[in-house]
């Protein structure tokens, strides 16, 4: 039932303690925001709805129960030590959207509607946002196709909408695994957007690396089986002995807003030399001496071992490397308004 959200309507007495370790969970806030789109008239403006124990209701034969029309996006709000709410990147998401919506064959939002969305999402949750330092809120924006079908084909009404959740840490662990028999992403298939279906086809092996004792899976290329693409739900990067940064072309990887923010922050602000090319997985387990993966949720972390044919390799002394721990520090104050921003990547939300 949707309930449209109002200034008087009923706000959970509780929230967490932000000391807390909060974890990465889904929560119902005060609300969440809601549009539909339709052939004839397209996108109606949208609106917020009280989140407690709201749920959609939806066709039967809605595209995205089988078909799966269904991309995603997330993002992080953070607290500056001003207590100040700022958003990092937050256009870049609403246009990987409209990417990933686009090879689905499902209308997107407009830039303006999404920043709206978001906007409107953390203003109404806004005592939801942990104190500096204490985590942030993730935020959610999704896009389905709702509208009913039989045989394979695009829907003719789409839901888009935005809810959110303060989190901690996400994935936390530094040992990843190379499984055998499992892509994640084929050449010119859907790797490069953020399609849902991409994720139910990983949680089987995401689910066998942690059985293992395994933060994640590190997929390989499907063509070749060789070369390092990205984690199941964040990007590579290797330190090779000469110093160099590398990390994986885009083509079927998911084209990260963190990798790009790490790449610029690499060359831009400390002047390494960043590339991106294919990198074998023997390259990485001879020549790295630090490994990482970066993401929203993740934001960076460093990888130390790596198993690959039944192997424990560490990389480098097998200890979290320096590189890293300066990439993360950097972004972590640009995001928090506590370092240079030339780009304008941080963005202030008012409150
Ligand atoms: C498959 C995959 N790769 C990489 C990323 C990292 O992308 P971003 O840095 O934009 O969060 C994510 C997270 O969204 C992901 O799901």
């Amino acid at each position: 039932m949707l309930v449209p959200f109002r200034p008087e309507s009923p706000r959970l007495p509780q929230q967490p303690g932000w000391d807390e370790e909060l974890g990465f969970h889904y929560r119902e806030l005060d609300a969440f925001w809601l549009s539909r789109w339709t052939a004839e008239s397209g996108w109606e403006p949208g609106q917020l709805y009280e989140h407690p124990g709201a749920t959609l209701e939806l066709s039967l034969g809605a595209n995205v129960l089988y078909y799966g029309q269904a991309v995603f996006e997330g993002l992080k709000a953070y607290r500056t030590r001003e207590g100040k709410i700022v958003l990092f990147r937050p256009a870049d998401n609403a246009r990987r959207l409209q990417n990933s919506a686009a090879r689905l064959v499902m209308p997107a939002p407009p830039v303006e509607m999404f920043l709206e969305a978001v906007r409107a999402v953390v203003q109404a949750n806004a005592r939801w946002v942990p104190g500096y330092g204490k985590g942030s809120l993730y935020i959610r924006p999704v896009l389905i196709g709702s509208g009913p079908v039989l045989g394979v084909a695009p829907a003719k009404e789409y839901l888009f909408y935005v809810f959110a959740s303060p989190v901690g840490q996400y994935m936390g662990g530094d040992r990843v695994i190379v499984l055998s028999s499992v892509h994640r992403a084929a050449p010119y298939g859907t790797g490069s957007a953020k399609v849902a279906g991409n994720y139910a086809a990983s949680l089987r092996a995401h689910e066998v690396a942690r059985e293992q004792g395994y933060v994640e899976a590190l997929y390989l290329d499907a063509r070749e089986d060789r070369y390092v693409e990205e984690l199941g739900a964040a990007n590579f990067f290797a330190v090779m002995s000469d110093g160099t940064l590398v990390t994986p072309p885009l083509g079927s990887i998911l084209p990260g807003i963190t990798r790009d923010s790490i790449l610029t922050i690499a060359r831009e602000v400390f002047g390494w030399i960043a590339v991106e090319r294919p990198l074998p997985i023997e390259e990485v387990l001879t020549d790295a001496v630090e490994a990482f993966y970066t993401g929203t949720a993740a934001v960076l972390a460093p990888i130390t071992v790596i198993n690959y044919r039944g192997v424990d390799h560490p990389i480098g002394d097998g200890k979290p490397g320096p590189r890293a721990r300066k990439l993360r520090q950097t972004l972590e104050a640009i995001q928090r308004q506590e370092h240079p921003d030339p780009w304008g990547w941080v963005v202030e939300v008012e409150l």
